[in-house]
Protein backbone atom coordinates (compact mmCIF):
# COMPACT_ATOMS: atom_id res chain seq x y z
CA UNK A 1 0.00 0.00 0.00
CA UNK A 2 1.55 3.11 -1.02
CA UNK A 3 1.72 5.60 2.35
CA UNK A 4 1.81 9.30 1.83
CA UNK A 5 3.67 11.40 4.67
CA UNK A 6 4.44 14.92 4.25
CA UNK A 7 7.97 16.04 4.55
CA UNK A 8 9.18 17.21 8.23
CA UNK A 9 8.90 21.04 8.86
CA UNK A 10 11.25 21.45 12.23
CA UNK A 11 10.04 23.67 14.75
CA UNK A 12 13.32 24.43 16.39
CA UNK A 13 15.03 23.40 19.64
CA UNK A 14 14.00 25.56 22.88
CA UNK A 15 10.73 26.99 23.47
CA UNK A 16 11.04 30.38 24.77
CA UNK A 17 8.57 33.38 25.42
CA UNK A 18 8.17 34.88 22.17
CA UNK A 19 5.51 38.22 21.25
CA UNK A 20 2.52 36.14 20.86
CA UNK A 21 2.77 33.84 24.15
CA UNK A 22 4.53 33.65 27.36
CA UNK A 23 5.86 30.33 28.67
CA UNK A 24 3.32 31.41 31.62
CA UNK A 25 0.07 30.99 29.55
CA UNK A 26 1.98 28.08 27.43
CA UNK A 27 1.70 26.50 31.06
CA UNK A 28 -1.76 27.43 31.68
CA UNK A 29 -2.65 25.64 28.54
CA UNK A 30 -1.20 22.79 29.33
CA UNK A 31 -3.13 22.10 32.51
CA UNK A 32 -6.08 21.62 29.47
CA UNK A 33 -4.30 18.34 29.16
CA UNK A 34 -4.30 17.12 32.82
CA UNK A 35 -6.01 13.66 32.13
CA UNK A 36 -3.47 13.14 29.73
CA UNK A 37 -0.65 13.66 31.60
CA UNK A 38 -2.22 11.83 34.28
CA UNK A 39 -3.15 8.91 32.55
CA UNK A 40 1.06 8.78 31.06
CA UNK A 41 1.78 9.47 34.94
CA UNK A 42 0.27 6.06 36.03
CA UNK A 43 1.80 4.20 33.51
CA UNK A 44 5.01 5.08 33.91
CA UNK A 45 4.36 4.12 37.73
CA UNK A 46 2.39 1.12 36.74
CA UNK A 47 3.73 -0.26 33.26
CA UNK A 48 7.27 0.82 32.79
CA UNK A 49 7.25 0.00 37.09
CA UNK A 50 8.80 2.86 38.48
CA UNK A 51 11.34 1.15 41.30
CA UNK A 52 11.03 2.74 44.84
CA UNK A 53 13.61 5.68 45.38
CA UNK A 54 14.33 5.53 41.95
CA UNK A 55 16.84 8.37 40.29
CA UNK A 56 14.59 9.98 36.98
CA UNK A 57 15.65 11.87 34.33
CA UNK A 58 13.05 13.75 32.25
CA UNK A 59 13.65 15.15 29.01
CA UNK A 60 12.11 18.48 28.18
CA UNK A 61 9.79 19.26 31.17
CA UNK A 62 8.48 22.57 29.80
CA UNK A 63 6.05 23.94 32.80
CA UNK A 64 6.63 20.56 33.88
CA UNK A 65 3.04 19.34 35.17
CA UNK A 66 3.90 15.43 34.45
CA UNK A 67 6.93 15.08 36.40
CA UNK A 68 5.06 17.93 39.38
CA UNK A 69 1.85 15.15 38.81
CA UNK A 70 4.72 12.01 39.23
CA UNK A 71 6.63 13.44 41.99
CA UNK A 72 3.48 13.96 44.04
CA UNK A 73 1.85 10.21 43.56
CA UNK A 74 5.79 9.40 44.33
CA UNK A 75 7.58 11.55 46.83
CA UNK A 76 10.10 8.55 47.30
CA UNK A 77 12.14 9.32 43.73
CA UNK A 78 13.81 12.22 42.92
CA UNK A 79 13.56 13.63 39.59
CA UNK A 80 15.74 16.24 37.32
CA UNK A 81 14.66 17.96 34.47
CA UNK A 82 17.17 18.65 31.59
CA UNK A 83 15.70 21.59 29.66
CA UNK A 84 17.16 24.15 27.48
CA UNK A 85 14.75 26.92 27.56
CA UNK A 86 15.38 29.29 30.70
CA UNK A 87 11.99 30.65 30.36
CA UNK A 88 10.73 27.06 30.78
CA UNK A 89 13.09 26.61 33.48
CA UNK A 90 11.58 29.77 35.25
CA UNK A 91 8.20 28.64 34.52
CA UNK A 92 8.76 25.04 35.76
CA UNK A 93 10.52 26.45 39.12
CA UNK A 94 7.30 28.36 39.74
CA UNK A 95 5.22 25.67 39.87
CA UNK A 96 7.29 23.11 41.58
CA UNK A 97 7.54 25.62 44.19
CA UNK A 98 3.89 26.47 44.33
CA UNK A 99 2.50 22.66 44.22
CA UNK A 100 4.94 22.70 47.51
CA UNK A 101 7.52 20.35 45.99
CA UNK A 102 11.13 20.45 47.19
CA UNK A 103 14.57 21.12 44.95
CA UNK A 104 15.54 17.95 46.23
CA UNK A 105 12.58 16.21 45.20
CA UNK A 106 13.11 18.13 42.04
CA UNK A 107 15.71 19.90 40.33
CA UNK A 108 16.23 21.60 36.81
CA UNK A 109 19.19 21.68 34.84
CA UNK A 110 19.91 23.66 31.76
CA UNK A 111 20.62 21.58 28.68
CA UNK A 112 19.98 19.50 25.78
CA UNK A 113 19.31 15.62 25.63
CA UNK A 114 22.25 15.57 22.81
CA UNK A 115 24.70 16.19 25.33
CA UNK A 116 24.40 14.59 28.73
CA UNK A 117 28.26 14.59 29.54
CA UNK A 118 27.23 15.78 32.98
CA UNK A 119 26.01 12.33 33.94
CA UNK A 120 27.75 9.38 34.59
CA UNK A 121 26.84 6.01 32.67
CA UNK A 122 24.57 3.69 33.77
CA UNK A 123 22.93 6.58 36.63
CA UNK A 124 19.19 6.50 36.06
CA UNK A 125 16.47 4.03 36.98
CA UNK A 126 14.05 5.74 34.57
CA UNK A 127 13.93 8.15 31.67
CA UNK A 128 10.51 9.66 30.64
CA UNK A 129 9.76 12.32 27.69
CA UNK A 130 6.83 13.74 26.64
CA UNK A 131 6.19 16.29 23.27
CA UNK A 132 9.55 16.80 23.18
CA UNK A 133 11.27 14.76 20.37
CA UNK A 134 10.11 16.14 17.66
CA UNK A 135 12.36 19.72 18.90
CA UNK A 136 15.68 17.33 19.00
CA UNK A 137 18.02 17.89 16.50
CA UNK A 138 19.92 15.15 16.52
CA UNK A 139 17.40 11.93 18.05
CA UNK A 140 20.18 9.30 16.80
CA UNK A 141 23.15 10.97 19.18
CA UNK A 142 19.58 11.55 22.09
CA UNK A 143 18.78 7.92 21.88
CA UNK A 144 22.47 6.85 22.57
CA UNK A 145 23.26 9.23 25.44
CA UNK A 146 19.78 8.29 27.06
CA UNK A 147 21.19 4.57 26.35
CA UNK A 148 24.51 5.37 28.44
CA UNK A 149 22.99 7.10 31.01
CA UNK A 150 20.19 4.55 31.55
CA UNK A 151 20.92 1.52 33.80
CA UNK A 152 20.95 -2.15 32.21
CA UNK A 153 17.59 -2.73 34.37
CA UNK A 154 16.08 0.63 34.35
CA UNK A 155 12.80 1.53 32.23
CA UNK A 156 12.21 4.46 29.83
CA UNK A 157 9.03 5.95 27.97
CA UNK A 158 9.51 8.62 25.00
CA UNK A 159 6.20 10.01 24.19
CA UNK A 160 5.57 12.31 21.07
CA UNK A 161 3.44 13.34 17.78
CA UNK A 162 4.25 11.33 15.16
CA UNK A 163 3.90 12.67 11.05
CA UNK A 164 2.18 9.16 9.76
CA UNK A 165 -1.47 9.92 11.18
CA UNK A 166 -4.12 8.32 9.11
CA UNK A 167 -7.10 10.13 7.62
CA UNK A 168 -9.56 9.35 10.73
CA UNK A 169 -6.41 10.66 12.50
CA UNK A 170 -6.01 13.80 10.45
CA UNK A 171 -9.81 14.57 10.89
CA UNK A 172 -10.02 14.36 14.71
CA UNK A 173 -7.15 16.29 14.11
CA UNK A 174 -8.62 19.41 12.67
CA UNK A 175 -12.18 18.72 14.02
CA UNK A 176 -11.46 17.94 17.35
CA UNK A 177 -8.59 20.48 17.47
CA UNK A 178 -10.41 22.92 16.13
CA UNK A 179 -13.22 22.73 19.36
CA UNK A 180 -10.87 21.77 21.91
CA UNK A 181 -7.36 23.42 20.97
CA UNK A 182 -8.96 26.54 19.51
CA UNK A 183 -5.87 29.58 19.29
CA UNK A 184 -3.51 26.86 19.84
CA UNK A 185 -4.46 24.21 17.35
CA UNK A 186 -1.39 25.96 15.01
CA UNK A 187 1.20 25.06 17.57
CA UNK A 188 -0.31 21.50 17.92
CA UNK A 189 -0.12 20.78 13.77
CA UNK A 190 3.32 22.38 13.66
CA UNK A 191 4.45 19.84 16.54
CA UNK A 192 2.99 17.30 13.70
CA UNK A 193 4.46 18.64 11.17
CA UNK A 194 7.76 18.61 13.10
CA UNK A 195 7.61 14.76 14.47
CA UNK A 196 8.67 12.05 13.02
CA UNK A 197 7.32 8.62 12.04
CA UNK A 198 7.30 5.38 13.58
CA UNK A 199 9.25 4.22 10.67
CA UNK A 200 11.90 6.98 10.74
CA UNK A 201 11.63 5.94 14.27
CA UNK A 202 12.44 2.83 14.18
CA UNK A 203 15.24 3.39 11.78
CA UNK A 204 17.44 5.88 13.73
CA UNK A 205 17.04 3.14 17.14
CA UNK A 206 18.41 1.03 14.27
CA UNK A 207 21.61 3.57 13.32
CA UNK A 208 21.91 4.65 17.48
CA UNK A 209 22.98 0.55 17.27
CA UNK A 210 20.32 0.04 19.76
CA UNK A 211 18.26 -3.24 19.30
CA UNK A 212 15.96 -3.61 22.67
CA UNK A 213 14.13 -0.06 21.81
CA UNK A 214 11.18 -0.28 19.63
CA UNK A 215 9.11 2.67 18.48
CA UNK A 216 5.04 1.54 18.63
CA UNK A 217 2.33 3.20 16.87
CA UNK A 218 -0.48 5.10 19.37
CA UNK A 219 -3.67 6.78 18.33
CA UNK A 220 -2.34 10.61 17.14
CA UNK A 221 1.08 9.43 18.98
CA UNK A 222 4.20 7.61 19.56
CA UNK A 223 5.94 5.47 22.47
CA UNK A 224 9.32 4.46 22.08
CA UNK A 225 10.13 1.84 25.01
CA UNK A 226 11.84 -1.21 25.46
CA UNK A 227 11.10 -3.94 23.55
CA UNK A 228 10.28 -6.05 26.66
CA UNK A 229 8.10 -3.48 28.39
CA UNK A 230 6.01 -3.41 24.94
CA UNK A 231 5.18 -7.22 25.76
CA UNK A 232 4.68 -6.35 29.51
CA UNK A 233 2.17 -3.31 28.53
CA UNK A 234 -1.15 -3.40 29.30
CA UNK A 235 -2.57 -0.10 28.56
CA UNK A 236 -3.80 1.34 25.91
CA UNK A 237 -2.74 5.40 25.76
C1 LIG B 1 6.28 20.88 23.48
S1 LIG B 1 7.24 21.15 24.92
C2 LIG B 1 6.67 19.83 25.96
C3 LIG B 1 6.82 20.16 27.42
C4 LIG B 1 6.36 19.08 28.39
N1 LIG B 1 7.18 17.89 28.29
C5 LIG B 1 4.91 18.74 28.21
O1 LIG B 1 4.58 17.62 27.80
O2 LIG B 1 4.07 19.60 28.53
C6 LIG B 1 8.87 20.58 24.42
C7 LIG B 1 9.96 20.89 25.42
O3 LIG B 1 11.19 20.27 24.99
C8 LIG B 1 12.24 21.21 25.16
N2 LIG B 1 13.35 20.87 24.25
C9 LIG B 1 13.54 21.27 22.98
N3 LIG B 1 14.67 20.76 22.47
C10 LIG B 1 15.25 20.00 23.45
C11 LIG B 1 16.45 19.23 23.54
N4 LIG B 1 17.28 19.11 22.51
N5 LIG B 1 16.73 18.61 24.71
C12 LIG B 1 15.86 18.71 25.76
N6 LIG B 1 14.71 19.41 25.72
C13 LIG B 1 14.40 20.05 24.59
C14 LIG B 1 11.58 22.57 24.85
O4 LIG B 1 12.30 23.68 25.32
C15 LIG B 1 10.24 22.36 25.55
O5 LIG B 1 10.29 22.71 26.91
Amino acid sequence: MIKLVKQRIPEGEEILDDEEITMEEYSKNCLTRESEYRKKVRYIIEDIRLPQGAEVLQIGPGPDWMGIWLAQERPDISLTGVEPSEDMIRVATANRNQEGISEKQIQYVQGVVEDLSRFGDSTFDMVFSNDSLHHWVDPIQSFKEINRILKETGGFCIFDERRDLNIRETLVVEVFGRIAAGKWLKYWKSSIDASYTVDELNEMLDSAGIHDWNAERKFLEVVIKKSSQIQNANIIL
